[in-house]
């Protein structure tokens, strides 16, 4: 439990060379916002105060539903203590500890931050900050400690000089500050630096002025430097993206998810996948995809938002997007499944088919070149090659509904709205323009004739 949280996002991202806020910026299938509101999430604070400025009704729309999150203002980006400064107000009454975090810090860990408030809490700090190191350190704060290690201040790159430039431990961004001694703090800030920025950084100094002793400052070292990594332009953002998924793909294969090649699959934070399930390469998954155990996903597919049931075979190359696969379905090659696709068990849909809005039942096949778009189709149905139902008069999308057990041929039409019977047996390349009784035979294409000697005819 934390009492407040306050993310910082007001900034522009100048470098991202954008109309977009930086925090909106996509990482693995969410704004990068979205993934630090996860981490502190998970501490369970009790208010959460994110401050936005450049694009604010952008950032705020994005999220607008999600519970708990308390939005302030920054006009003017005049720094990070004037940021902070801003959210103050949201919190006036609230006691005890804020967790400061960057809303551009899209890797940051829930695990990490609960460690590092332990840490905080027990050594009974005023103000806390969580470091790691990089080399080069370039851009960022350079951490400064004393003969003894203790955590003296942080110094800007720009306000820095050579040896302070050289310091590989850096300043993340990520603070534990108590509020009543972070409201005081503030309230003193200058912006008296080579930026002519108020620097939230100065609290640092300003709780080592007023309470020397016991040590009122801790800098607590991380060693992962991705998780604390800030995206200041593309290449921080496919840097970031990758080492998501990289982390992504890893917990799966721990929990028992085979991937023959996994530096080449991307997967976004909301995939699911259950044990003994293998992955082929260069598939591609999510957002919202959950896979059952013991499947087996082709190379080149791409899913999302789709719920596979256990023991599926997905063959290479499929393209499935708001499908259901309710267990032990065969899929493709090549085969298209697009939103309320729903295939009852052990259903089969193969290679070149479509199937949109449509359910197929239990053990039903749709093997070849097929489009089923709105229908209803029954169990145990064969439906033949290069079927068609016609769902769409130009205005309107229309039914097709076909029983249990009936059999379709090859090259058939079924103009919707229109019922085929259980046991009905459709001939090939027949046009269905009535409904067809149960058991029936249905053929409506003309009789062959045989016009004799036609060749020599036509060549006279
Ligand atoms: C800040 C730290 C630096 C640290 C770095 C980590 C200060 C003075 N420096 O650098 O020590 O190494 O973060 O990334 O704090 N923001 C606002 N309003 C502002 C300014 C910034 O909301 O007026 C937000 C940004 O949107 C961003 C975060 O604060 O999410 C950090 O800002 P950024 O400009 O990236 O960092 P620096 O100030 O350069
Ligand atoms: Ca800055």
């Amino acid at each position: 439990m934390i009492d407040a949280v306050i993310i910082l996002a007001a900034g522009q991202g100048t470098r991202m060379r954008s109309k977009r806020p930086k925090v909106l910026h996509h990482l693995a299938g969410q704004p990068l916002l979205y993934h630090v509101i996860q981490a502190a999430r998970a501490l369970d604070p009790q208010r959460m105060v994110v401050v936005v400025g450049h694009g604010a009704d952008q950032v705020q729309s994005t999220f607008a539903g999600q519970p708990q999150i308390e939005w302030a203002i920054q006009d003017r980006q005049l720094g990070t203590g004037h940021a902070v400064q801003c959210a103050l107000p949201a919190l006036e009454g609230v006691d005890g500890d804020v967790l400061i975090l960057n809303g551009d810090v899209p890797l940051i860990q829930s695990s990490a931050l609960q460690t590092f408030l332990d840490a905080h809490r027990t050594d009974r700090r005023l103000v806390s900050v969580l470091s790691t190191t990089i080399d080069p350190p370039t851009g960022y704060g350079r951490i400064v400690r004393n003969e003894a290690g203790e955590f003296l201040r942080i110094v800007e790159e720009k306000d820095a000089d050579n040896s302070t430039r050289v310091l590989t431990e850096i300043n993340s961004g990520t603070y534990a500050v108590q509020l009543n001694f972070l409201r005081h703090a503030l309230s003193t800030l200058s912006n008296n630096n080579a930026q002519g920025e108020y620097y939230l950084t100065d609290i640092i100094s300003s709780a080592l002025n007023q309470h020397p002793s016991p040590h009122p400052t801790g800098c607590y070292l991380h060693p992962d430097f991705f998780s604390l990594s800030g995206v200041n332009n593309r290449r921080h953002l496919a840097a970031l993206e990758r080492a998501f998924r990289d982390r992504l793909v890893e917990r799966l294969m721990d929990e028992g998810v085979t991937f023959i090649d996994p530096e080449s699959c991307w997967l976004d934070a909301d995939v699911n996948i259950g044990p003994d399930t293998v992955i082929h390469p260069n598939v591609i998954l999510g957002p919202e995809v959950t896979i059952g155990a013991n499947c087996t996903v082709g190379a080149f597919c791409h899913i999302s938002r789709s719920r596979i049931g256990d023991e599926c075979e997905i063959l290479p190359f499929c393209h499935l997007d708001g499908a259901t696969l309710e267990g032990g379905n065969p899929v493709g090659p090549y085969a298209r499944l697009r939103p309320l696709a729903e295939l009852a068990p052990n259903a089969k849909v193969g290679n070149f088919c479509e199937v949109k809005k449509a359910r197929i039942g239990h053990g039903s096949k749709v093997n070849h070149l097929t489009y089923i778009g709105d229908a209803t189709i029954g169990r145990g149905v064969n439906v033949g090659a290069g079927t068609i139902t016609c769902n769409y008069d130009g205005a309107n999308k229309h039914q097709t509904i076909i029983g249990d057990g009936a059999f379709i041929g090859s090259d058939v039409q079924m103009v919707a709205p229109v019922n085929v019977g259980a046991g009905a047996v459709i001939g090939a390349g027949t046009t269905v323009t009535k409904n067809v009784p149960d058991d029936a035979l249905a053929l409506s294409r003309p009789k062959q004739v045989h016009i004799p000697n036609w060749r020599k005819r036509s060549t006279k």
